[in-house]
């Protein structure tokens, strides 16, 4: 991949061993997005510890402040004057969701009933990814939604209208599409029923129990009823096991490491990344297990490690989606071959991370096979993907020789400050511009 002077952000890795020390990682991402949004439909207020301050975040955040709802900042925490279900007003420009897709998927779930105009829109990448699978079931519901490509591409248009609840079984595993039809279940008549083929993770079911809804649930359904009051409740975010990650395999990789990881997020439907780590040879353990705000949390300590390839499918896969990207990394310095399938929903995030992973680590396999230091001189493009452009990072830190990391603004997206946080526990990483 050329680099040019125009090149945006590029990280240099340089090999490191000995990753050592005790570390926190910034609020969890997915809790962030549903404590912003459950408490501005909540009655009074709800001030949030931990919420993650990055770009993803802020998009839900501005969103609401758009439509109304005070939101402070006291010092590290967020207060938010929630206005009870009917409270939000109609924005007078479009809500942009920026990079991510949780925000425009949920918010569109919770824009479809109410009785006003919004038009939600997003990033040159968030822009290409596929919006039907909420526009479907929520037209099912009786929402009015607009789009490019036959309402399967923002931007969206969503004229609020009076919605009913449905049983719906949704194809995928997704607590994107479950969260959305949930949300839109809040506003709609009778109950709303969504049933997944496996579980995704289920922070909105836990969020709304959290604030006092009723929510029902059995097996890999989920219902609400209708009309439910919310009352504003003070909430701690836990640490992101998906940010996390990166800081596990880094040691598991990387020669004379051992990591501890305080306050992670370890609810079962995320632990997909530590149960596929363990069973490659990883050394890692969770202690101090505890419950917080009604998501289990507990401190991950990770070892140095020799891993070796296994396959990876079925169930386990909504349990890691995010991680899989890591999990690649963590294969190809893994003794033996790792499979990963059932993963089809990779192709449809920030980008094909099936595509950019395979090209990213062909090109490292292909470079150390004509190079005989392996990887001197290899830029990588993380093609706008935090998750790709850390997981990318990561390899370098266990790889030969210098590497180089190019487009990587997008951590911003998911994780301010990852770069610094490798650079304090000691990696050889410095960012050129
Ligand atoms: C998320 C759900 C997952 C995940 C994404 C965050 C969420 O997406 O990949 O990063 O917060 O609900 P899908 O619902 O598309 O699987």
């Amino acid at each position: 991949m050329p680099v040019s002077a125009t090149s945006p952000r590029e990280i240099i890795i340089k090999p490191t061993k000995g990753i050592k020390g005790e570390i926190t990682v910034p609020g969890d991402k997915s809790i962030s997005h549903r404590a912003l949004i459950v408490a501005s439909i909540a009655d009074g207020n709800t001030r949030i510890k931990g919420l993650l301050k990055g770009e993803d975040n802020m998009a839900t955040l501005k969103a609401f402040k758009q439509m109304g709802i005070i939101i402070d900042e006291l010092g590290e925490d967020v207060v938010v004057h929630g206005k009870g279900l009917r409270g939000l007003k109609e924005s007078e420009d479009f809500i942009d969701a920026g990079n991510s897709g949780t925000t425009i998927r949920l918010l569109t779930g919770l824009l479809s009933g109410q009785e006003f105009f919004s038009v939600l829109t997003g990033d040159q990448y968030l822009r290409k990814r596929p919006m039907k699978r909420v526009v479907e079931p929520l037209s099912l519901m009786g929402a009015k939604i607009f789009g490019r490509e036959k309402g399967n591409k923002a931007p969206l248009a969503i004229v609020g209208s009076k919605l009913k609840g449905i049983t719906y079984n949704s194809p995928v595993a997704s607590a994107q599409i479950k969260s959305a039809i949930l949300l839109a279940g809040l506003y709609a008549d009778g109950m709303t029923t969504v049933t997944e083929p496996t579980l995704s993770r289920d922070h909105t079911e836990r969020m709304l129990a959290y604030f006092g809804a009723e929510v029902e649930r059995s097996g890999t359904a989920v219902s609400i009823a209708g009309g439910q009051k919310l009352s504003g409740k003070d909430i701690e975010v836990p640490g992101d096991i998906s940010s996390a990650a990166f800081f596990i395999v880094a040691t598991l990789i990387t020669k004379d490491s051992e990591l501890l990881i305080k306050n992670v997020g370890i609810n079962p439907t995320r632990t997909g990344i530590i149960d596929i780590l363990k069973k490659m040879g990883g050394q890692l353990e969770i202690l101090d297990k505890s419950e917080v705000s009604g998501e289990p949390v507990g401190d991950i300590i990770a070892k140095s490690s020799k891993l070796k390839g296994i396959e990876i499918s079925g169930d386990i896969i909504p349990r890691a989606i995010d991680e899989l990207p890591v999990v690649a990394v963590a294969a190809a310095f893994a003794e033996g071959t790792t499979k990963i399938r059932d993963a089809k929903e990779l192709r449809v995030k920030e980008s094909d991370r099936i595509g950019t992973m395979a090209a990213n680590l062909g090109e490292l396999g292909i470079t150390t096979t004509e190079y005989e230091d392996g990887m001197s001189g290899s830029v990588f493009n993380s093609h706008g993907d935090h998750r790709v452009a850390m997981s990318m990072i990561v390899a370098g830190l266990a790889t030969e020789g210098e590497m180089r990391v190019w487009d990587t603004e997008c951590i911003d997206t998911s994780f301010p400050g990852f770069v610094k946080k490798l650079s304090d526990l000691g990696c050889r990483i410095s960012q050129l511009k």
